[in-house]
């Protein structure tokens, strides 16, 4: 089992499989995009699978791939196939813009791999041509209604941004929770977007977001959540589905945080917050044997921030990161 430093136990890896994306999103990069890292540098399908097998073996129990868009991995499924061989393994899931991701739902559903979460943070598209700086918005909505016909179970993450997507809070609710069993989760901003901003503050914290939607319903109920969930969740009288809000910025749950990283080249990162502690790429290369990652896995845990406030104050230079290389 992976026991931290301040005693939590860690079983959730969140595995980035690509810095790449097919979108462009403002508050993520530039419009140029970042220094992608070159395809020699990221780990391969095998290198992915090994190192997940032997954190599943040192007790990670539910993998989240992230990406960049884990979609522009060409060979993603054969991971996930791969994945769906480690009998301790319990939960395999998906965060994804849900640009590419059509031609896979039926592979998916055979494998099992139901719980997909959708990062789309307009529902109208014009402010989802102008956040994206892409044009895909149908093309993205075809596909989260296939996936909630499919019967997957999709979450809908909308990150809340000043002057840019405020006007689609209550519409996304509209469309999506009334009908739907979908949830859609309205997270605080983060300052990573690939070098051209920081922020120490934030205008739409998770209050003001609970708020802004309190004030537009009448009656709203706070549901059950797992103890190691990002979001507080809330169900609208009457409605299908539900909405949640992730205080990604204020950071209230790190006290149950149960999460590791690594990045697609390689990187273990203890928090989000957190600049990377150790580099797995040359160690996977070079060693046949699996003892010297797990040391490795064990000192990066035993050494993690207490919160993402004391991770960003050790660091350095994490805004520089977007959020394609952390993975979320
Ligand atoms: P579930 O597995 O469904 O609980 O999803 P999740 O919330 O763990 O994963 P998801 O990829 O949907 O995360 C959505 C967003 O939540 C991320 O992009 C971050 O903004 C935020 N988030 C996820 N994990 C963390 C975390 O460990 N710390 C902080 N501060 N924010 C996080
Ligand atoms: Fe965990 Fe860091 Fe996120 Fe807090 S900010 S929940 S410690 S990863």
């Amino acid at each position: 089992m992976l026991i931290d430093n301040h005693n939590r136990k860690i079983d959730y890896l969140r595995l980035a499989v690509t810095d790449r994306c097919n979108l462009r999103c403002n508050y993520c990069m530039p419009a140029e995009g970042i220094n992608f890292a070159d395809s020699k540098d990221l780990l391969s399908i095998d290198e992915l699978f090994r190192l997940s097998k032997v954190l599943v073996g040192q007790g990670i129990r539910k993998i989240r791939i992230t990406g960049g868009e884990p979609f522009m991995r060409k060979d993603l499924m054969q991971l996930l196939r791969r994945l769906k061989t480690l009998d301790e393994l319990e939960e395999i899931s998906i965060t994804t813009n849900a640009s590419l991701i059509e031609k896979h739902i039926p592979e998916l559903k055979a494998l099992g791999i139901t719980r997909i979460n959708l990062s789309l943070d307009a529902i109208e598209e014009p402010t989802f041509n102008k956040i994206s700086r892409r044009e895909q918005f149908a093309t993205v909505y075809q596909n989260l209604l296939k996936l909630i016909q499919e019967g997957f179970d999709v979450k809908v993450n909308f990150i809340v941004l000043d002057n840019q997507n405020i006007q689609d809070i209550i519409p996304i609710i509209e469309r999506l929770t009334k009908h739907y069993q979908v949830s859609v989760r309205f997270l605080e901003e983060m300052p990573f977007n690939g070098g051209s901003r920081s922020f120490q503050k934030i205008k739409w914290n998770h209050s003001k977001i609970y708020e802004y939607i309190a004030s537009h319903y009448g009656d709203i109920s706070k549901l059950e959540s797992e103890k190691t969930s990002t979001s507080v969740n809330y169900r609208i009288k009457g409605y299908k589905g539900s909405f949640g809000i992730i205080p990604s910025f204020t950071r209230n749950f790190c006290g149950s945080c149960n999460r590791l990283r690594v990045t697609a080249t390689g990187d273990v990162i203890t928090c989000l917050y957190a600049t990377a502690s150790k580099n797995l790429r040359d160690i996977l290369r070079n060693s046949p044997e699996d003892r010297p990652v797990e040391n490795e896995i064990l000192a990066a845990i035993s050494n993690r921030a207490k919160n993402g406030f004391e991770a960003e104050e050790r660091s350095t230079d994490i805004y520089s990161n977007s959020m394609t290389s952390i993975g979320g």
